[in-house]
């Protein structure tokens, strides 16, 4: 998530990768008569396998190891290595490199149905493959388009991700059907007017004050054109010009982000900043040439939790932390590249709760100061592991299971 996002990616690869050990000793029976308390004794399992000392303390080892060596967008080559390895270890097979330092393994037949967790997963002697996305550079890079655009999630029926929160008491998840978090683009705006002696603003065209008048009426677009029951955001959060207090400069360059719940908000939003930065910049005589980026930083879309899985989700998390430890969430203006999974194939994101006052406070998500809560991987590896064993057991259409002689597709 952008702004929201924050340095937890790290834990979610651990999760991943823990989910792997789990399904190792996991003997799940394919067999479809298994009763609706079989399948809630699965999530149950899932969570006291992942409590047991020695898969949570491996699982930590490992969180610790990445934390140890952080990665930036695109150039986490330790991190993938050390992946790789803990795969090898275990025998599964994965595709490398996906999206320059991405990874993807499976689990399972090599066969349909597929089903995918991003960042936490998988399964084995199961009908069906579970996909494991280990995805770079989610901090803006938009790795998960690069990774889409790869073809991994071909075939591939449903999609899970999770965040963890700071603000949500450990042992909780939250989510909501529908949009859940925004769609996001950013912008920079190049705004040119003739510089001069500050004393003699009448041979100039002065960019700052166009620049400033720019910047007023773009926070008109959401206040007086937006419907007021559709949640929309811009910010100009950068600001650049001038160096001297009696020089007028030639240029300013003002930059921000935008953010809404629907495509066609959002690109209302966009069109709108382009006229209004170009239109108010002439009406101070100055020209504006304006960059949204889409080559280098690609536009976010909405993150849409498909319906049926939030039904399947409640039932799952229910099973293992009981309903009332399943919440319901408002969307979050944040942004999440998870959004272009989910867009391709029904997805569904959820937030992991963290915060255990005994502990102290947690300080939130891009924070320097940010620190995890160890003990909740445990609960994240759990719910990914038993959201995409039941997956593939119970919730998938049952006549994908006749034809599932794809052994060696993988
Ligand atoms: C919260 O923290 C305390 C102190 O470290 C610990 O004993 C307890 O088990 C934690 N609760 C959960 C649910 O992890």
């Amino acid at each position: 998530m952008l702004n929201l996002r924050d340095n937890m990616e790290f834990s979610t690869w651990v999760c991943l990768i823990f989910i792997l050990q789990l399904f190792l000793p996991m003997p799940i029976s394919s067999d479809s008569s298994l009763s609706t308390k079989g399948f809630a004794e699965i999530s149950a399992n899932f969570l006291n396998l992942a409590k047991k000392p020695e898969l949570a303390d491996w699982m930590i080892g490992i969180r610790r190891k990445i934390h140890e060596n952080p990665e930036l967008g695109y150039q986490e080559f330790e991190t993938s290595k050390l992946i790789r390895a803990e795969l090898d270890k275990m025998g599964i097979p994965y595709k490398h490199p996906v999206a320059v330092t991405g990874v993807v393994g499976f689990i399972g037949t090599g066969g349909p149905p597929f089903v995918a967790i991003r960042a936490d997963m998988d399964a084995l002697p199961m009908q069906g493959t579970v996909v494991l996305v280990f995805q770079p550079a989610e901090e803006g890079g938009g790795g998960a388009k690069k990774m889409l655009d790869a073809g991994i999630l071909e075939n591939v029926e449903a999609i899970f991700g999770l965040h963890v929160s700071v603000d949500l008491p450990i042992g909780k998840v939250a989510s909501r059907p529908g949009p859940i978090m925004a769609g996001s683009g950013f912008f920079e705006a190049v705004i040119s007017g003739k510089g001069g002696h500050a004393a003699i603003p009448q041979h100039t065209i002065d960019p700052i004050l166009a620049a400033s008048n720019v910047i007023v009426s773009l926070q008109h677009l959401v206040s007086r054109e937006a419907d007021p029951l559709d949640s929309q955001v811009v910010t100009v959060a950068k600001f650049q010009g001038g160096g001297a207090f009696n020089v007028i400069p030639d240029s300013v360059t003002i930059g921000g982000t935008f953010r809404a719940f629907s495509k066609e908000s959002f690109m209302q939003l966009k069109q709108r900043i382009e006229e209004v930065i170009t239109g108010q910049a002439a009406v101070q005589r100055c020209s504006a040439t304006v960059d949204f980026f889409l080559d280098q930083k690609p536009h976010f879309p909405v993150t849409v939790n498909s319906q049926d899985l939030h039904e399947y989700f409640q039932q799952v998390a229910g099973d293992m932390l009981g309903i009332r430890n399943v919440k319901d969430m408002q969307p979050l203006m944040g942004s999440e590249d998870f959004a272009f999974f989910s867009e391709a194939v029904p997805g569904y994101y959820f937030f992991l709760g963290m915060k255990n006052d005994t502990r102290g406070k947690l300080e939130p998500g891009h924070s320097p100061y940010f620190t995890i809560n160890e003990d909740a991987l445990p609960y994240g590896a759990a719910l990914q592991a038993s959201l995409a064993a039941r997956y593939l057991l119970e919730f998938h259409p049952k006549s994908h299971f006749q034809e599932t002689k794809f052994h060696d597709e993988l």
